[in-house]
This record gives structure tokens, sequence and C-alpha cells, in this order.
């Protein structure tokens, strides 16, 4: 079924063929050449701090194990018994001596090799257990960079960090934000679902002509804790969703970059008059404090200079690096995608900062965020929709398509620029098209 798809002819330059948010063939065919042959966010080294810890994960349409080896090292393995098939593990994360199948009781090392059978003597002469086929199926490349951990399931590819390339930025910079040097996943985690396609949390996140139709709700609530709470400093979350409502002008000048194999960014607006000053608050200037003890007062600042919302780290990932957010997204259907979301701690930071980063995890992103919801909403709007036409509905892609230009290797355009869709398209079809 899947083989009689033409790619190609679903995406333009400047548009895209309805069938890429609607076409249950062209969702299968991402799962196997993209989401199954790409690196895949798995999770952070924080999650599974000791021997034995482990995190199960689905990518694409396989449930994962990443390990913790007994050398500290990280094994990546099918979730799956090399006898029967029984699947080893049934929670998301956990802790093990051995990986003991719970169906006949066959138990593999940390690192997925079978180290014990019972009633061995029972298999014929030649069962060997140093065979590599009753190992757990390792998967095709597990790699870490910088705590976060990434898989391939299959294929060959490049090295995690040149298919990172520049983005990995915002990965070094959420952890140099660290006066500790170290990030640890914490404060709970989010899991949700929406009723539209995996890719419209991708271009919603870098999309900012959406935020003064769909986030009109929010700012007049941000904007009447203000008004409730005279003379009280006003923190960047208020900031923050109050920015919902400044001008296309000012959303413009943030601009927009597209990076090689799909990622992308937006600039930010902590620094300047969008969102207001640089926080002055006492745990705010102990935390720089820190920071600067670490680092010397150039680092420390250059460190705090990155000014970037959100960051999109083809296919499924979105960071923002101030906030020390993570969201990810797994596709379940053509119409269907669960989105998870947590947020991080900084090692040697006053803990008020991490609970900073919770509070804007719950305000912009929890299922009863002033934010996320009316996104998802009109994600389910979108997919009803997008296909609701005759046989050759587009969707398109084309505001900013004939003013982009390139900032060192970069592609650029203004704000409202449609740009990083048609650089998520392009590396989509890459993947796609690719036999
Ligand atoms: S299926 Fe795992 S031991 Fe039999
Ligand atoms: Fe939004």
């Amino acid at each position: 079924m899947t083989a009689a798809v033409d790619v190609r002819a679903l995406v333009r330059p400047d548009r895209v063929h309805h069938r890429v948010y609607t076409d249950p063939a062209v969702f299968e065919l991402e799962i196997k050449r993209l989401f199954e042959r790409t690196w895949i966010y798995a999770g952070h080294e924080s999650e599974l701090p000791e021997p034995g810890d482990y995190i199960r994960r689905t990518v694409g349409r396989r449930d994962i194990i990443v390990a913790r080896t007994d050398s500290g090292g990280l094994a990546a393995f099918g979730n799956r018994c090399a006898h029967r098939g029984a699947a080893m593990v049934g929670v998301a994360r956990g802790h093990v001596r051995n990986f003991e199948c719970p169906y006949h009781g066959w138990a593999y090392g940390r690192d997925g090799k079978l180290v014990g059978v019972p009633l061995a003597g029972g298999y014929p002469p030649d069962f060997d257990l140093e065979d590599r086929r009753w190992s757990l199926a390792a998967v095709a490349a597990v790699a870490s960079y910088r705590g976060f951990i990434f898989v391939r399931v299959a294929g060959e590819g490049p090295p995690l960090a040149t298919y990172l390339g520049p983005v990995a930025d915002a990965l070094d910079n959420m952890v140099d934000r660290a006066p500790g040097g170290r990030l640890i996943q914490a404060g709970g985690r989010f899991r949700q679902v929406y009723n539209g396609n995996w890719k419209l949390i991708l271009e919603n996140s870098l999309d900012l002509l959406h935020p003064p139709y769909v986030h009109r709700s929010s700012y007049p609530t941000a904007a009447a804790w203000e008004a409730d709470n005279p003379g009280k400093p006003v923190d960047q979350l208020v900031q923050q969703i109050k920015a919902n409502n400044i001008s296309m002008r000012q959303w413009d000048e943030l601009g927009v970059f597209g990076l090689p194999f799909g990622h992308a960014y937006m600039g930010g607006f902590y620094k300047d008059s969008k969102i207001g000053a640089e926080r002055t608050d006492a745990p705010y200037l102990a935390y720089k404090a820190a920071l600067i003890a670490r680092h010397g007062s150039a680092k420390a600042e250059a460190i705090l200079a990155l000014d970037r919302f959100n960051t999109v780290i083809y296919p499924n990932v979105v960071l923002n690096v101030h906030f020390l957010q993570l969201r990810f997204a797994h596709p379940v259907a053509v119409d269907r995608t669960v989105l998870e979301t947590y947020c991080f701690k900084m090692e040697g930071a006053p803990e008020a900062m991490h609970r900073a980063s919770v509070r804007c995890l719950t305000a912009l992103n929890a299922p009863s965020s002033m934010i996320a919801q009316d996104d998802h909403a009109v994600f389910a709007q979108t997919q009803r929709g997008v296909a609701n036409v005759g046989a050759d509905g587009w969707v398109d892609f084309s505001r900013g398509a004939g003013a982009e230009g390139a900032d060192a290797g970069r592609r650029k355009g203004i704000g409202t620029s449609e740009l990083p869709f048609r650089n998520q398209f392009q590396a989509w079809l890459g993947y796609l098209a690719a036999e």
C-alpha cells in the first residue's frame, strides 16, 4: 500500500498537498522512513542515573528500552523477548538487576545479552547463550548529546552530533545555564493527546502568525493579573503571556531561522521591550552569581544572552531554553498525536529558579493551561479542515517566500514567515523519498 505513494507529488516549495496530513498511507511511510530511520529523542540521562535503571519509549511503531549498563553506558533494544516474543517490561521507567521475561523467565543483562534460561538442558545441544540471536535486539544506534539521549531504530545515518549540527547550540545552552553543569529532569511531566497530525505541533511552535488569534483570550488574563497586583513586580511568565498581544511588526522583528535536517528556531523576546527587562529578582541574581562563579563574567553573560524562544529539533522535539522546557511528539495515527512535556532543574541553581520553570510549564502547557489547549483545539480544527476539499486540496506556506535571507549559513525570515515549514518539508521529502 505504501509503495503507491508518490511523495514528490505532494510537496512544492511553498505548499503541500493535504494528503501529507490526512492519508494513512503517507503516515505509514513517515513511520518507516522518518521516525524509524533517523535520530529520535528518547529521554534524558537523569531519568536513568544508576546501572540497571531503564526507560521505555515508543519510537515510530517500536517499543524500545534504553538501559544504563553496568559500565555506566547506554544500551537500547526492542522490548521483546528473544524466546517467544513477550514484552519484557510494562512500565515507562524502572530498575532491574537483570531483565527477566515475565513469560518463561529468560534473563538478560542490562546490556540486553542473554545471561540465563531456566531448565536450559531442554533446549537443543547447540543452544548457546553467547549467540547474539538470543540477545534482546539492539536498535541501530543510541547516543547521548550532553545528557539528551537519542536513538535511531534502523538504517544508516550521520552521527548524532552531525545530525544535530547547529541546532545543538540550544541543547548546549540549556546545559550551560546550569551552574553545576548538569540538568536533572524534575517537576513532573504532562502527557496529552491531540486529535491532529504530528506535524501540526512542529509548525505551530514556530508560527508567529497565530498567537494574536489563537491565544487572544490569554493576554487579558495576564493584564488583569497586573491590574489586580499594583506595585508587584511582573514576572516573565506574565510578561510572556501578555506578549501574545504584541504587534505584527514586533513579531516580525523576532525572525525565524531554518537549519539543515529540518531543524529551526525563532528569535527571542526576553531581552527587549517585547517582554520586559532582564530579571532582577533575588533568586535570579543569586543564580547569576553562581553562574559567574563557575564560568566567569564574560562566559556567563554570553550563556544568558542566547535570546531565543522555541527551537525545533526535527522531527519531534520543541525546546524552550529559557524555561528549560522540552516537549516531544509521538505520532499515533495520521490524526492523533501524543505530546509529552517536562522541564529540567539546573544543578547548582536556587530552588526558586526551578519553581519558575515548573510554573511556566504549568501555565503554558498543562491540560488546563491558557495556551496549549487553545493550540490543541486549533490542531483538531485544522485536521478537520485540511481534507475538506476536493481531491486536489493544498495547504499554503508561501508567506515570506520571496523575502528569505541567509545568516551564518542559516535560512532567515521575518518572524511571521512560513520559512520553518518550507524548511521542514524539504527535509521531510528527503526522508520520505528515500527508498
Ligand atoms: S517469551 Fe520470554 S521467556 Fe518465553
Ligand atoms: Fe500557540
